[in-house]
């Protein structure tokens, strides 16, 4: 396999896996030169911080203290407001192997997050086919901390994803309301079409979702609930024979299926990003866990450290 990561967001600007006859093909989305990565797109490939997904109004209380952030998805925050960990400068160190350790201070007060918090992100390349992505934070006061990598894959290389195979070892998913914000629910899975725990083609039962623009956008819960590196997703595509296996110590995966892209986007080899062209598990807290008590608690304190892996492993059928 060959990776390819820019200290700009960390993000992972090519990552090429071989098919079952051995060829090799760039499976992410994004771009060719550094100019557009500057521009606005929807975090290809980067890591997401300091709380990936929504936080409903961008508001929380912490310890009896009303905390307001950027808003810069309809009422809601996002991916960690208007400059987010996918828009900064990293300082690049390599490691031992085909590693990279990237670090970054955020400083106190950035989009409203209190306390300033050091991250680390460490990118693996292994002898078995993994990309393994490392996170490690501190915080000097308590703070909401929730890190993930929005890579955009296509196992194919092209087209869309619509027939990849996905499993999804969630037998419960966190329901939303209109602005992507959970009502706080955990409810399974079972005679919906968020049930993945057997393998679904990813666009079998798209109209069944009854959401504008179609696709998936949703957390799953996973059964492992965060303890341990665990297996959370397979998604198989039939003709290359390419499967990707996600393990992550993350209670979540955000399955979002690229529906706001709308072929707009120009990405590598002039390729147009156009709807359902890729696919992302973002491995992560639940949405708006701030806000949720019932919700695995993503308050990282002072003292404490936030340690979080995820691997993406590339094998084929
Ligand atoms: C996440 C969100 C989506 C969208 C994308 C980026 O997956 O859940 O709603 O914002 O990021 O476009």
């Amino acid at each position: 396999m060959v990776a390819k990561i820019t200290n700009y967001g960390t993000i992972i600007t090519e990552l090429h896996a071989p098919d079952r006859q051995g060829k090799n093909q760039d499976v992410v989305l994004g771009f060719d030169h550094l100019e557009p990565y500057l521009t606005k797109h929807p975090y290809f490939g980067a890591t997401v911080g300091r709380v990936a997904n929504r936080i409903a109004k961008g508001r929380f209380e912490l310890d009896g203290k009303t905390h307001t952030l950027a808003i810069n998805d309809g009422p809601n925050h996002l991916h960690g407001g208007l400059k987010g960990f996918d828009k900064m400068r990293w300082k690049a160190e390599p490691q031992a192997g085909a590693a990279v350790k990237f670090t970054y201070t955020s400083p106190d007060g950035e989009e409203g997050y209190p306390g300033a918090l050091a991250v680390s992100v460490t990118m693996t390349l292994t002898e078995a086919n993994e990309l393994r992505i490392d996170y490690l934070a501190t915080a000097d006061q308590p703070t909401p901390v929730n890190l993930t990598n929005h890579s955009y894959f296509n196992l194919a290389g092209s087209g869309d994803v619509l027939g990849h195979e996905l499993w999804i070892a969630a037998d419960h998913y966190t329901p939303v309301d209109e602005t992507r914000i959970p009502t706080g629910e955990i409810k399974s899975v079972k005679g919906t079409p968020m049930d993945f725990t057997s393998p679904q083609p990813i666009g079998s039962r798209f109209v069944q979702l009854h959401v504008k623009p179609v696709g998936y956008d949703n957390n799953f819960v996973l059964n492992s609930g965060g303890k341990g590196l665990a297996l959370a997703a397979r998604v198989r595509e039939p003709k290359s024979g390419r499967v990707l296996e996600t393990y992550t110590t993350q209670p979540g995966v955000q399955l979002y299926t690229s529906n706001f892209l709308d072929g707009s986007l120009t990405g590598k080899q002039g390729f147009a990003y156009r709807q359902h062209c890729a696919f992302c598990l973002e491995t992560q807290h639940f949405a708006d866990s701030v806000n949720h008590p019932n919700f695995p608690s993503v308050i990282l304190r002072p003292g404490q450290t936030y340690s979080h892996a995820t691997v993406y492993k590339f094998t084929v059928t």
